[in-house]
């Protein structure tokens, strides 16, 4: 005999019970549809100009995060490798700032030596941040004439930036200035000097957001006058990301990015389907105090980090620049 089943009852209860498939443990493990694992994970790491050896600085408004010297930095990283780490962005603070950012793009600048010593005494992939803020001694991303933020004027610096940390060996430059054009002129400089496998990761879509106040904080790079809204994208807007994102890859950008991550989960999901590029998202320093104050203080448990960096994969990041990557390693989340 056949039973005639109407089309609209056949998802529906009795028949469909969708806790059967949350029965118990082992069940949910086989259905677990998105995993972390410890290479979609960068480690992003602050290294300061002067610093000594050994005597590494708490940063305030990051618990448990620290600003190394130069061979500590290397050293936390192989730390971190031996546990499964594969990949470091590196941020640096300089000694001196000018209007200009020289230090930025000085081969001797602490960034090219960080890059220098990570390539010769570890296997990570070296992810440099390429920018202006923490070098210049107004803190803005880019050359500034009376307060205004100068758009192709900076390009030849981070050009001469990236090109820099390309001579020291790092695998991936990323800008994260957002000035219009300047994959495409990185790029350029890249391979007229030969770093044609040198990849960029461009910060393609960066909102002018609040939860980046503790990595201000962190490498002072609070700009003196103004604000970043100008160059990085208003919170409001998700069309523009589709825009900006499409021309950094047109431009040449290898990989793409979303930052910051949790409040732009929407933003993800929307890079990942419409252009299929390896995409990373960062899960920005606010982030990290935001969830961070909260376990310390007992209101949420260790539970919420792993819970927070799942919906940013979730959402479609195939990589995550987090400061929660030695916790993960560690098996502590
Ligand atoms: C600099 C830069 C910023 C971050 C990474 N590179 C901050 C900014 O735009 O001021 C933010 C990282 C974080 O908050 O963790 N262009
Ligand atoms: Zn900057």
């Amino acid at each position: 005999m056949i039973i005639k089943v109407k089309k609209r009852d056949k998802m529906e209860f009795p028949v469909t019970r969708m806790r059967r498939l949350r029965k118990n443990q082992n069940i949910r493990t086989i259905l677990t549809e998105t995993k972390l694992n410890p290479e979609d994970f960068i480690y992003p790491l602050f290294i300061k100009e002067g610093l000594v050896d050994g005597q590494k600085e708490h940063i305030n408004t990051m618990p448990g995060q620290y600003r190394y010297s130069l061979n500590d930095a290397v050293e936390e990283g192989s730390k971190l490798e031996e546990i499964g780490l594969s990949s470091v962005i590196l941020f640096g603070m300089p000694l001196i700032k000018d209007e200009k950012g020289s230090m930025a793009y000085n081969k001797d600048g602490i960034v090219q030596q960080a890059v220098r010593k990570f390539k010769e005494e570890t296997d990570l992939v070296v992810i440099t941040d390429v920018c202006m803020c923490q070098y210049t001694s107004h803190g803005h991303c880019g050359i500034i004439r009376e307060d205004e933020i100068l758009n192709d004027e900076t390009l030849n610096y981070l050009s001469k930036i990236a090109l820099s940390h390309a001579e020291a060996g790092a695998d991936i430059v990323a800008p994260s200035d957002m000035m219009d054009g300047r994959v495409a002129s990185i790029r350029k400089t890249l391979d007229l000097n030969g770093y044609y496998d040198t990849i960029i990761m461009s910060y393609s879509a960066k909102y002018a957001s609040s939860f980046y106040a503790p990595f201000r904080d962190a490498v002072c790079s609070t700009p003196c006058f103004g604000d970043r809204k100008t160059y990085q994208m208003s919170t409001s807007n998700s069309q523009e990301a589709i825009r900006e994102t499409k021309m950094d890859i047109e431009e040449g950008a290898d990989i793409v990015m979303v930052k910051p991550a949790m409040p732009c989960l929407d933003i993800i999901k929307l890079v990942k389907d419409e252009f299929k590029m390896p995409t990373a998202a960062y899960q920005v320093s606010g982030e990290y105090a935001m969830l961070r104050a909260s376990i310390d203080a007992g209101y949420l448990t260790s539970d919420s980090i792993y819970e927070s960096l799942l919906s940013i994969k979730r959402a479609g990041a195939d990589l995550i620049i987090t400061h929660f990557a030695p916790e993960f390693l560690e098996g502590c989340i």
